[in-house]
């Protein structure tokens, strides 16, 4: 229908004829002549409708409104002087309208399309008006090359491209299943696929090597502003290799994704151990892009004159006491304010948040009188503390220590503004705990199918089971968790033990995932992978706010989609044919 995006049209085409075509941004009538600017996927050009040239087209705009459908031809001609748009890459030139086609017409818009301060839930009713939007073409524009970049270096690198299955049995990755009940086999049900990882492996076992998926994966958990229940991974698995081999690919990937779209990162990322990262950041995602990084304490409270503190640091295996020194905090935080951050802290179960002020004349603040003068300066030297600086202290169970310092850190930076826009700060965490308990349950830190880190002799050996190390690595972005990955066990016998620590009895295994140990039994090669969450890819790169920007139809925080109004009731003769009653109506 048209010869021409909008976008193309320039001063190459003065003097021919163009016919383009796409919606009404907006038009003006300047008493006689009406101008209108004709948006399709991404740009606009300005047409001319004026009586003297012809009076239908004339006509036919009067009664034009925004957002209706156009075709239209016209000869392309130069704007008057002072008249050019700058903005716009089509500014320099207009289209006189010679033959105007109304497609179709449109109710006036429910919402101004450009508005950021319109509800989000009406934003995603209308969601096929919001994606007319330069900003959101430009995200999925975005999100399509980022996609065909990393299809590209993985078929470079011999990758295989394979779909596994979507109805399925339930592949554990921690949240809870979409089940799908079966018709033909009443009673019984599908889950939908929390991620492929059960599948890659079997490939690996099929002998296929190399493996890739654009893959769609379900998991039904509590939604945040990173997580939708369904969601796209770069998926990936190789056999015959090693951890360095699995990272080296995860950074080509992730390098080749970058650039081609037009981003500079660096080739290597930089490393730390999942125990320095909840040491030194209270977080196994921290955030490299500012410092605030803490200082343990322990040692000097243990000496102190108060006995809650010096309690606390009497256990220092199962306890921490940490410093977080704020640079200038002093000067920026009143006193006021530095009492109120121990409500923030204590929403996250801390009991208390300490805190000192590097004066002129020394340290001061409320715990200053319980400590001696060689431990001030102690206090002083450990956290390089300068005139002006503020620290924080936070003491208790280390888990609990890690996570409100953690969160406190982020908090601080967050008011602090110091958070730099546009960079990305990229790390490996790795050496990652294989199990953690959970209100006395031990559970897979990673997956069930991670190796766990092994003695000289291939057994796994501990003292505490929480100090078993496992093969396993996060790349983090930002402080977002980007992506995950480990080496997997490759023999029955191993992925037994591990079933038994995490308390799976034998029957249970065999009935999860006995497919998974019979098929160790044939000969299972080392593997190992890792996957990328592409849309928090694309929120990191596109600095969008929530991962629903980025994905074409998402769902509310509530697991909706208000578009379609799913999930909805559905007929009773669809319940009968898969044997299923409705009992009662549970609101989570
Ligand atoms: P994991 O569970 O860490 O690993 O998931 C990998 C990455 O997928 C993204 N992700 C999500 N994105 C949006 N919404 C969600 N609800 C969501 N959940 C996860 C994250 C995350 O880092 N099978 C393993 C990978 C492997 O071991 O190879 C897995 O799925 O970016």
């Amino acid at each position: 229908m048209r010869t021409h995006y909008c976008a193309e049209v320039n001063e190459t085409h003065i003097d021919q004829t163009v016919t383009v075509a796409g919606w009404v941004a907006s038009r003006r009538d300047h008493g006689g002549l009406i101008f209108i600017d004709l948006r399709d996927k991404d740009q606009v050009v300005q047409l001319v409708c004026d009586p003297a040239d012809n009076a239908e087209a004339h006509q036919l705009a009067e009664g034009v409104r925004d957002q209706y459908v156009l075709i239209v031809r016209g000869k392309v001609r130069a704007r008057g002087e002072g008249l050019e748009n700058p903005k716009l890459k089509t500014g320099k030139v207009e289209i006189v309208a010679d033959t105007l086609v109304i497609e179709n017409s449109s109710k006036p818009m429910p919402f101004e399309l450009n508005d950021e301060k319109v509800n989000e839930e009406i934003k995603l009713k209308y969601r096929y008006l919001e994606l007319r939007t330069q900003k959101a073409y430009d995200v999925f524009k975005l999100r399509s090359k980022a996609t065909m970049a990393a299809r590209n270096v993985l078929d470079e690198l011999d990758f295989l491209e394979v779909e596994t299955p979507i109805i399925t049995k339930s592949t554990p990755e921690g949240a809870r299943d979409y089940l799908v009940p079966s018709r033909v086999h009443g009673g019984e049900f599908y889950a939908l696929p929390q991620s492929p990882q059960l599948f890659k492996q079997l490939l690996m076992v099929g002998g296929f090597d190399r493996y890739f998926q654009i893959a769609k994966c379900f998991r039904d958990e509590d939604l945040r502003a990173d997580r939708q229940p369904e969601f796209t991974q770069i998926d990936v698995e190789m056999s015959f290799c090693d951890q360095e081999d699995v990272i080296g690919v995860a950074e080509k990937l992730i390098n080749n994704i970058f650039t081609k779209c037009g981003f500079e990162i660096p080739t290597k990322f930089t490393r730390m151990s999942y125990m320095d990262a909840m040491e030194n950041y209270g977080s196994d995602k921290p955030d490299m892009r500012y410092d605030l990084k803490m200082v343990d304490v322990i040692d000097i409270f243990e000496r102190c004159d108060n006995e809650i503190f010096s309690n606390i640091a009497k256990d220092s295996q199962k306890n921490r006491i940490k410093a977080l020194k704020v640079p200038k905090g002093d000067e920026i935080f009143s006193k006021r304010q530095m009492k109120g951050f121990e409500d923030y802290v204590r929403k996250f179960g801390a009991s208390g948040l300490g805190y000192f002020q590097m004066k002129e004349d020394g340290l001061k603040g409320p715990l200053a009188k319980f400590f001696t003068p060689e431990d001030i300066q102690a206090i002083i030297d450990r956290c390089e503390l300068e005139v002006g600086d503020a620290v924080f202290f936070g003491a208790g169970n280390k888990k609990l220590v890690w996570d409100y310092m953690g969160r406190f850190r982020i908090y601080l930076a967050e008011i602090m503004s110091i958070i730099p826009k546009g960079t990305f700060e990229f790390l490996w965490v790795m050496d990652f705990p294989m199990f953690e308990k959970e209100d006395g349950h031990v559970k897979a830190m990673h997956h069930a199918f991670t190796m766990p880190e092994l003695d000289s002799e291939g057994k796994i050996a501990y003292e505490d089971i929480e100090d078993l190390k496992s093969v396993a690595y996060d790349i983090v972005l930002n402080g977002t968790e980007l992506g995950g990955g480990s080496i997997r066990i490759h023999k029955e016998d191993l992925q037994k033990e591990i079933f038994t620590l995490m308390g799976i009895s034998d029957e249970e295994a065999e009935e999860k995932f006995g497919f998974l140990l019979d098929a160790f039994k044939f000969g299972a090669p080392p593997h190992g992978g890792f996957a990328l969450g592409l849309d928090r890819l694309i929120m990191l790169m596109t600095g969008a706010s929530s991962i629903r920007e980025v994905i074409a139809f998402p769902k509310t925080q509530k697991a909706q989609c208000i578009l379609t109004q799913a999930p909805s009731p559905v007929e009773q003769s669809q319940l009968d044919e898969l044997s299923l009653r409705i009992r009662k109506k549970i609101d989570a």
